[in-house]
């Protein structure tokens, strides 16, 4: 731990990267995956499990919290860390991704964002000086510039004024932020999935020497191979002394295609949000519980395991607490889900340091692919 931020990357293995962030409240080893907490809490667990399963950082969302319980009643209540009970650094996403998917009546200007609140209706502005405002209330350690993401497919013209835009907003970001030496805002590179737009966005974002970048407008509707390709883009452009982060992404193979191409943190609501719903991810590759031919089967996930869930539970048990729709169902395969995601970026990092990601990445895929019968 440090005083202020800062990023080194200790080992390199083709383009990907093992590195370490450190910062007052704790060192996130990366390639990192961060846990989804976007209204104070990840889902179903608690966050001294979140901790044990080896989670270093963990995100938090503004466009939730200032909605409920609010930005100001948080920082009141000492701070998302002391409310929540989450003591390690919280990263929080500014409220852009979240305003277009989420709330009502947008409207979109130079100014800012104006949107209809999806709890109780009531209008709200957010402009890039709130957004950073709001996360500083939150007391958060990784803070997000305020951005335009726009879905795909959408026109040239669309993804290149929402990515003129953000520039514009990672300016006014960086000037509200100011100096702030033990935390960290970073840019969002955006561009769709136009190489020369997403070439102008990191170059524009790179001059304007922030802590880190996200690179934000993927996995939203192009396919895998386009991701990939503005991940090869993009990349080489960013400084390769400050990390970088692909958001919303994604799977464990995304995860693992993103690693070679040198990202460095993740975040994703599927462990968690797939684990409420029955599904369970394993060195076997996703496992549905609802399915009947569980009904009697006497195993657990995976027996050499060292999470509880994994190992000590049948998928009988599993299979008919999903059925049922009873609350522990939903707590184990989200246990089961991110201990999978933990461990797969512990061997990430490890392999990273032995030389042999690629191998190990072939290795992985082949235990997916062989399946669990
Ligand atoms: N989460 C996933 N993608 C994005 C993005 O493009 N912008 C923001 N702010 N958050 C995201």
């Amino acid at each position: 731990m440090t005083e202020t931020f800062q990023f080194r990357v200790l080992a390199t293995d083709g383009n990907a990267r093992r590195g370490e962030i450190s910062m007052p409240r704790g060192t996130i080893r990366t390639p990192a995956f961060m846990p989804v907490g976007t209204g104070g809490t990840v889902k179903a667990m608690y966050m001294g499990q979140v901790r044990g399963l080896g989670a270093d950082i963990i995100l938090g969302n503004t466009y939730h919290l200032m909605l409920r319980p609010g930005a100001e009643r948080v920082a009141r209540l000492g701070g998302l860390h002391t409310f929540s009970r989450w003591s390690g650094p919280i990263l929080t996403d500014s409220g852009g991704f979240q305003v277009m998917s989420l709330s009502g009546l947008r409207k979109i200007t130079e100014q800012g964002v104006k949107f209809r609140s999806h709890v109780d209706g009531r209008v709200f502005e957010m402009s890039p000086e709130r957004s950073i405002e709001i996360q500083g209330l939150l007391d958060s350690d990784i803070q997000i510039q305020l951005d335009e993401c726009v879905k795909l497919p959408a026109t040239l013209k669309e993804i290149e004024k929402a990515m003129e835009l953000s520039i514009r907003w990672a300016e006014r970001c960086k000037v509200a932020f100011g100096d702030q030496p033990g935390k960290a805002m970073f840019g969002i590179v955006q561009g769709g999935d136009n190489v020369n737009l997403r070439l102008r966005s990191a170059e524009a974002l790179k001059a304007l020497d922030l802590k880190g970048y996200a690179v934000g407008g993927l996995a939203v509707g192009e396919p895998q191979h386009v991701m990939l390709e503005m991940l090869e883009a993009t990349c080489p452009v960013l400084p390769e002394c400050k990390p970088r982060y692909l958001m919303g992404v994604g799977t464990p193979d995304d995860i693992l295609k993103s690693v070679a191409r040198g990202i460095d943190m993740f975040d994703c609501v599927m462990p968690t949000r797939a684990g409420r719903h029955g599904l369970a991810f394993t060195r076997y590759g996703k496992i549905n519980l609802k399915n009947a031919r569980h009904a009697d089967d006497h195993r657990p996930l995976d027996e050499e395991s060292e999470c509880p869930a994994t190992r000590d539970y049948s998928r009988a048990y599993l299979h008919h607490l999903v059925k049922s729709n009873e609350l522990l169902g939903a707590m184990l395969l989200t246990w089961n889900n991110l201990a999978y995601y933990q461990s797969l970026m512990q061997d990430i990092r490890t392999a990273i340091e032995a030389g042999r990601f690629a191998d190990r990445s072939a290795e992985i895929q082949e235990g997916w692919e062989r399946g669990d019968i």
